[in-house]
């Protein structure tokens, strides 16, 4: 049994409700599980293992690749998992990214329109282009598992320039995209994997 954090940031609140139930997945093996906003950190020194999740805000949040940046001499140490929400993900196969098992909810990716041609959109969607920058923001952790899920738009709750970039570059219909299942499914082998190195 061990201490967990899964630390969130957001910007409509929908990847509040995900790591709040990740938080409840992983209770169930009974750790104890924090889930705190970024914004409400200070220190994470008491935690065994940390979970980050935030949205794909014109590239990962930017006060999670923050905190990856500022905490990453303890997340070194430390057993990391990140997730991340989407709207848009080109599917490319890739199941891992440096040698990091990517899972990805089946329901987000869409194929290209003329495979191995991506166009820029379908480019700027892929795995590698939201990854990798978020990798090199600390590149001594090394995270155990990265999820990629599909999120919610409420057009409506957004700023006027927020709905003009999401509507020119990402270029994705309002509406909800969670698929609860494969969150659950995600936090469930995360739990498992965690227990496997606790115990040695
Ligand atoms: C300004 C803005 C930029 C976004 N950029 C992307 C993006 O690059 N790729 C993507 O798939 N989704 C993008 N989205 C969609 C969000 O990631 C998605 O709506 C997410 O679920 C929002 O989570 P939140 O409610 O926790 O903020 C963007 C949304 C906004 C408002």
């Amino acid at each position: 049994m061990g201490k967990i954090l899964v630390a969130y940031a957001t910007n409509t609140g929908t990847t509040a409700d995900v790591a709040r139930k990740i938080g409840e997945e992983l209770e169930k093996s009974g750790d104890q599980v924090d889930v705190v906003a970024l914004t409400q950190i200070d220190s994470i020194d008491t935690y065994e293992a940390v979970i980050i999740g935030a949205p794909m805000i014109m590239g990962w949040h930017r006060e999670a690749v923050g905190f990856l940046k500022k905490h990453q001499q303890t997340l070194s140490q430390v057993p990391v998992a990140l997730f991340m929400m989407a709207m848009s993900l080109t599917r490319t196969g890739e199941t891992s990214l440096d040698g990091i098992p990517i899972t990805i909810d089946e329901k987000l990716p869409q194929s290209p329109k003329v495979e191995g041609r991506l166009s820029f959109k379908e480019h700027y969607a892929t795995v590698r282009n939201y990854l990798r920058p978020v990798l090199k923001t600390a590149p001594s952790v090394k995270p155990i598992s990265v999820g990629f899920f599909g999120g919610r738009l409420d057009i409506y709750r957004l700023k006027w320039w927020q709905a003009l970039f999401v509507m020119a570059i990402i270029q994705t219909q309002p509406g909800e995209k969670r698929n609860w299942e494969a969150i659950c499914a995600w936090a469930g082998c995360l739990s498992s994997t965690l227990h496997d190195n606790w115990t040695g």
